[in-house]
């Protein structure tokens, strides 16, 4: 586990205006480091399609990162396009991953069917290896919910173990 590089990237208006009104970006990154994961870079854009592509695509092509996780901008509002910004950077689908994100947080929260969260592998551009993308929505409490998902039972590592 120790030795993936982990990027978050926080998807909102508002936490890019004031990145301390970010709230879910440090809770992931908490849950990541508890769980041993040890290099985790975090970012914050807008919720802007072009500039949530670039991103990710950077952290994966140029920094190759092994996991990519965004939180935000998955519901149905106008300004949710990260389902939108991410979809064509997916080469490989990985289905079940996100049904198990839905299934459990289905199990807390009618609400999550509000959600259009993607998850998927993306191989690099410049260099070997592929990578492993996952969108959550944005709320802190969201965010828990799914981390128990990948966390738990050893999923993100083993997933990560597969690609590495
Ligand atoms: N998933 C979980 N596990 N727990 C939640 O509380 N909230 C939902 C949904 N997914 C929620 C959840 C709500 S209220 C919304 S609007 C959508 O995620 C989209 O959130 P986003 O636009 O911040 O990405």
């Amino acid at each position: 586990m120790v030795s993936y590089r982990v990027g978050i990237l926080t998807v909102s208006d508002t936490a890019s205006s004031d990145p301390s009104l970010d709230r879910s970006g440090p809770i992931l990154s908490t849950l990541l480091t508890e769980a041993g994961f040890t290099d985790i870079t975090r970012d914050v854009c807008h919720d802007d399609l072009l500039s949530i592509r670039s991103t990710v695509q950077g952290m994966i092509d140029r920094s190759h990162f092994d996991l990519v996780i965004t939180t935000g901008g998955t519901g149905f509002g106008l300004r949710d396009v990260t389902p939108e910004a991410l979809t064509p950077l997916i080469r490989r689908q990985t289905p079940a991953l996100t049904h198990a994100l839905t299934a459990f947080s289905l199990t807390k929260t009618p609400l999550a069917a509000l959600s259009r969260g993607v998850t998927g592998i993306r191989k690099r551009e410049h260099g070997a290896g592929e990578s492993l993308i996952v969108a959550l929505p944005g709320s802190p409490k969201a965010v828990k919910e799914c981390m128990e998902v990948l966390l738990g039972g050893g999923l993100l590592g083993h997933a990560l173990e597969l690609l590495s």
